[in-house]
């Protein structure tokens, strides 16, 4: 497939992925430069610079990468980007792709902890729980590893003593996800002082899931 840098249409993707990073500044999800977002285009993925203000950032300071390798783009891409590309190209279930240091999500995976299935809305994640990846340094092929293996049968995780990744079918859905996984974590975070919560059963968590087909963002 012919890539397509320079059409209204790309250029419109390259303004919801910036759009989205400033969204996920104002409210929170994330702080600083600390979060980056990847959306699949053609026959690879488009992915933020590293380290640039989200206020400064400009449509042609994204950079696409290519599943063979090809980079098009004056900036380098997100110190993330492996993840980002490994997630696309293993999921063709899933085309967006948002990493953050959101608080609670990550107070929960610097103590290495899952999230249970405390509250039904686990579900929006594909399973019973949100899984915890082992740490290993940022912007490795280590941690990228770790990753994809904890979205397994998922499109959420926590990355240990780091962040958090949520990934969607659209950017709208993984921006949603990203939002959906840190209120659990908050509420996750809110019952700990008193103990570790009861849960729902897998097979509720399952139930919940045949009933939610549909729910949300399923563009
Ligand atoms: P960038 O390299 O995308 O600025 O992000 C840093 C980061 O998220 C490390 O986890």
């Amino acid at each position: 497939m012919e890539l397509d840098l320079t059409s209204n249409a790309a250029l419109q993707v390259r303004e919801a992925i910036i759009a989205a990073c400033r969204r996920m500044n104002a409210s929170g999800l994330n702080q600083g430069t600390s979060g980056n977002i990847s959306v699949r285009q053609g026959d690879g993925i488009l992915i933020t610079p590293t380290s640039l203000d989200y206020d400064l950032m400009r449509p042609d300071d994204l950079v696409w990468i290519g599943f063979d390798g090809t980079r098009h783009g004056h900036r380098r891409p997100s110190s993330e980007w492996q993840f980002h590309f490994d997630i696309l190209k293993a999921r063709p279930d899933l085309n967006a792709v948002v990493h953050a240091h959101p608080t609670a999500c990550t107070t929960l995976s610097i103590m290495e902890k899952p999230i249970p299935p405390i509250h039904y809305m686990v579900a929006v994640c594909g399973g019973h729980d949100i899984r915890c990846a082992p740490y290993a340094t940022f912007g490795t092929k280590e941690l990228s590893r770790h990753a994809v293996e904890a979205l397994e049968g998922r499109t959420a995780c926590l990355l240990a003593h780091h962040g958090m990744i949520a990934a969607g079918s659209s950017l709208a859905q993984a921006m949603w996800r990203a939002t959906e996984v840190e209120t659990l974590a908050r509420q996750y975070l809110g019952c700990l002082p008193t103990g570790e919560p009861p849960c729902l059963s897998e097979e509720e968590i399952e139930n919940v899931i045949q009933r939610m087909a549909g729910y949300g963002h399923s563009d």
